[in-house]
């Protein structure tokens, strides 16, 4: 083989080779535009998941949120639920308890603006928002009193706006929990 022969060759081999990346770099890029296309389409078409709804008229008066409903609940099948509302410029209940090491479902809602919560340094973070309920359920790692301020901003009372959590040992909370009643760390 000559010398010209055998550059010809190994650019041949050169050009192959990068025409094998173009083409897999163009699959690969090709790929994800269409994962983001259908990604897009689907989130555009399906409603967000669990919207749920309720009347800001009525709230106080009927349904889930009036008064003597709010708090924490032990449910019959073991299940620990915490309703609560938001209104300028307060939570209710001001003090929720709360067990350690077990899920804890948060329902809640905003009577007049916008308002939201954080409890402490927990993923426990949700805007409330008049109108619709928002829930998640979380579990809380370590006994201790946590404070959960207001992070939406509501009002020139936003600042003062917060309640505080007690999360109770375990066995704390289900010595104190009676299935069905309402529990908080209210002062009576
Ligand atoms: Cu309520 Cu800020």
């Amino acid at each position: 083989m000559s010398a010209t022969s055998a550059e010809h060759a190994s650019e041949g081999i050169a050009v192959a080779a990068e025409r094998r990346w173009a083409i897999i770099v163009v699959f690969i890029i090709g790929l994800l535009v269409l994962m983001m296309i259908v990604m897009a389409l689907h989130w555009a078409a399906m409603p967000p998941s669990r919207v749920e709804t309720v009347d800001v008229k009525t709230v106080h008066i009927k349904g889930e949120f009036v008064e003597s409903n709010l708090g924490t609940v032990l449910e019959p099948d073991g299940k620990v639920t915490v309703r609560l509302i938001a209104q300028q410029y307060s939570f209710v209940p001001q003090c929720i308890v709360v067990p350690e090491g077990m899920p804890v479902t948060f329902r809640g809602t905003a009577t007049d603006a916008i308002h939201g919560f954080v409890v402490g340094r927990t993923n426990a973070n949700t805007m409330l928002v008049p109108g619709f309920v928002s829930t998640f359920t979380m579990t809380f790692p370590k006994a201790g009193e946590q404070l959960m301020p207001c992070h939406e901003y509501c009002g020139t009372g936003h600042e003062a706006m917060w309640a505080h959590v007690q999360v109770l040992p375990r066995d704390d909370f289900l010595a104190k929990a009676r299935s069905g009643e309402r529990m908080s760390c209210v002062p009576r």
